[in-house]
């Protein structure tokens, strides 16, 4: 099986990026976890990172196209973007929507989501480590 793991704006500058909210993992040290997770599930990753959202939206037409399960950190598109949204609609396969901050605790805005009522189901709140929850769930369902 493989996944894509998806990650909108200002996610490729973890570990520089408000480390007392996103933590000190860099973003190349989340794609090894994430590629490290998938090795040891037996299971592929193909993990990205964009500050552009029509790029993100091409992403989910693809994994839409390939019938790929994706795993979804949507950042602050997640608040606002209809075409995220509308893109990840078309998807079959699992949607699992990621956040690494608990954006419940948060400023109000954070609270809403345009992604959740379509997702699978969400891991939010665990750090990084809710990418490898969500891609241990996911192989678990495969397996
Ligand atoms: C985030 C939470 C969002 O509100 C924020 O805009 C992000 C990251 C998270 O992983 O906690 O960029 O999705």
């Amino acid at each position: 099986m493989k996944v894509l793991v998806l990650n909108g704006p200002n996610l490729g500058r973890l570990g520089l990026r408000e480390p007392g909210i996103y933590g000190s993992t860099t973003y190349a040290g989340l794609v090894a976890l994430c590629e490290d997770t998938a090795e040891e599930l037996g299971i592929s990753v193909d993990v990205r990172q964009t500050d552009h959202e029509g790029e993100m939206v091409g992403w989910l037409h693809e994994a839409a196209d390939h019938g790929l399960p994706v795993v979804l950190n949507a950042a602050a598109w997640t608040h606002y973007s209809v075409a995220v949204r509308d893109a990840a609609a078309q998807l079959e396969a699992d949607l699992i929507e990621v956040h690494i901050s608990n954006v419940h605790k948060r400023e109000e805005f954070r609270k809403e989501s345009y992604l959740s009522e379509i997702a699978t189901g969400l891991v939010v709140g665990l750090g990084v480590q809710g990418y490898a929850l969500a891609l241990r769930w996911l192989a678990g369902k495969a397996g």
